[in-house]
């Protein structure tokens, strides 16, 4: 079942024309849909049925609150890396005991708010991290539970710029490190080591590397225990990748099948932080074509959305099928659809074989769910977007477009300057 689909020549999302949504909001919007999330978690978190587990959705993915709350009411619980994300699950009313909080950079208040918060545990980073927790923890005479983030160093082989578990990654500590870091742990009045953690990689396609990373981690869980450190939680981190084009990623069954053959005969609860898997296909990117515009040799659609709306295509090359809101069987042509930033950069398809459409018409570029809104800017001062969430036939705004004077908020001309 696909909730994004063509009924009568027309876009839907779920039951909602997106033509409806866009006359409601404006354009360029994000458009969610509930039940794609809804099934994408259940399929997920019924794979692992046979093993205790906890799905905490990587929330930098999308991070609206809506969302949030979307996976809460499902069950889940959030993998955070700031105290911003903390703040967006709190206001999601997403339990503390199902959050762990991973970064290479936490800063001393991020790390007492999450302590003051009793999340889950903390992904420890690196040894200074550690001797800050640790003395964070001592002067606030509180028990932190902890799991050291290990660099397996295993080539998920994707794209460089999402590569995390290679030695030359700021990620993680390395094996033979971690093992000291329990030690610490273990010796210290109020830390406590609960866990181990990696996340390798993201838009993975094989299951290969994942199987090598939870076989180290368990390894390592065993080496731990011989040293008297027994764990309770192995947080494999997220990964799985989508399709966005003609990829063919594993089926979370199989996924966790590997996983649990791994894990078979241990005590461990797993910790899974998918994004992309979740919300990837769940939401569309809607934007609409301004101008159309030939040169020699090559032809533009000219959009409303741009590269600081969804960066993936400039920042990875990352390709986002791009179809009309109206159906259309038209002859295609090759064009490249840029948006209006003041960049060469900026652009979200290239040499793309598009039907020709008229200028004013609703282009939808899918895939758009994750790593778009979240990863939205400012830049040339343009607002940021709306974000609506449809279920069944209704729908919500969950956020609105910024307006212009969101844009300068915070922003202040000196008294020596005033008029
Ligand atoms: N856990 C940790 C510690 C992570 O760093 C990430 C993603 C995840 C979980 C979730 O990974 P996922 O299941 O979504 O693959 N902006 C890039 C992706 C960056 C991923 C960063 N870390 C993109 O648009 O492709």
């Amino acid at each position: 079942m696909n909730y994004f689909d063509y009924k009568n020549g027309a876009l839907y999302c779920e039951e909602v024309p997106v033509e409806n949504i866009v006359r409601a909001t404006g354009s360029p919007v994000y458009i969610y849909s509930y039940r794609t999330i809804e099934r994408h978690y259940k399929v997920f978190d019924n794979a692992f049925k046979g093993v205790p587990h906890i799905i905490c959705y990587s929330c930098k993915a999308n991070s609206n609150i809506a969302i949030l709350r979307a996976i809460g009411r499902l069950g889940g619980g959030i993998d955070i890396v700031s105290g911003g994300e903390l703040y967006r699950s709190n206001a999601a009313y997403i339990p503390n005991d199902k959050i762990v909080f991973s970064g290479v950079g936490k800063t001393e208040e991020e790390i007492v708010a999450a302590i003051r918060s009793n999340i889950l545990m903390i992904n420890v980073e690196s040894e200074e991290e550690l001797s800050t927790i640790a003395r964070i923890a001592s002067k606030m005479k509180k028990h932190v539970p902890l799991s050291i983030r290990v660099n397996p160093e295993i080539d998920p082989k994707t794209h460089p710029y999402i590569t995390t578990g290679l030695k030359k990654n700021k990620f993680g500590v390395m094996r033979e490190d971690a093992m000291k870091l329990y030690d610490r742990i273990k010796a210290h009045k109020y830390l406590m080591p609960v866990g181990i953690s990696s996340h390798i990689g993201s838009q993975i396609l094989e299951l290969g590397p994942f199987k090598e990373a939870v076989c180290s981690l368990k390894e390592m869980v065993k080496q731990l225990k011989e040293k008297g450190i027994t764990l309770k939680f192995i947080d494999i981190g997220g990964g799985l990748g989508i399709t966005y084009k003609d990829e063919l990623p594993p089926h979370p069954d199989d996924y966790a099948r590997i996983i649990e053959e791994e894990l078979k005969g241990t005590e461990l609860t797993l910790i899974l932080e998918p994004g992309r898997v979740i919300v990837g296909n769940s939401g569309i990117f809607v934007t609409k074509l301004l101008y159309i515009k030939k040169v020699p040799g090559k032809t533009f659609y000219i959009v409303d959305g741009a590269m600081n709306d969804l960066v993936r295509p400039s920042l990875y090359g990352a390709f986002h099928e791009i179809v009309p809101v109206r159906y259309n069987d038209a002859k295609k042509i090759n064009v490249d659809v840029v948006g209006p930033v003041c960049e060469s950069g900026d652009f979200l398809a290239k040499d793309r074989d598009m039907p020709l459409v008229e200028s004013g018409e609703l282009l939808a570029v899918l895939s758009a769910g994750a790593y778009g809104f979240s990863m939205s800017s400012n830049y040339n001062s343009r607002r940021r977007v709306a974000e609506v969430l449809v279920r069944d036939a209704e729908f919500n705004v969950i956020k609105s477009r910024e307006t212009l004077k969101d844009l300068i908020k915070g922003e202040k001309i000196p008294s020596f300057m005033e008029v």
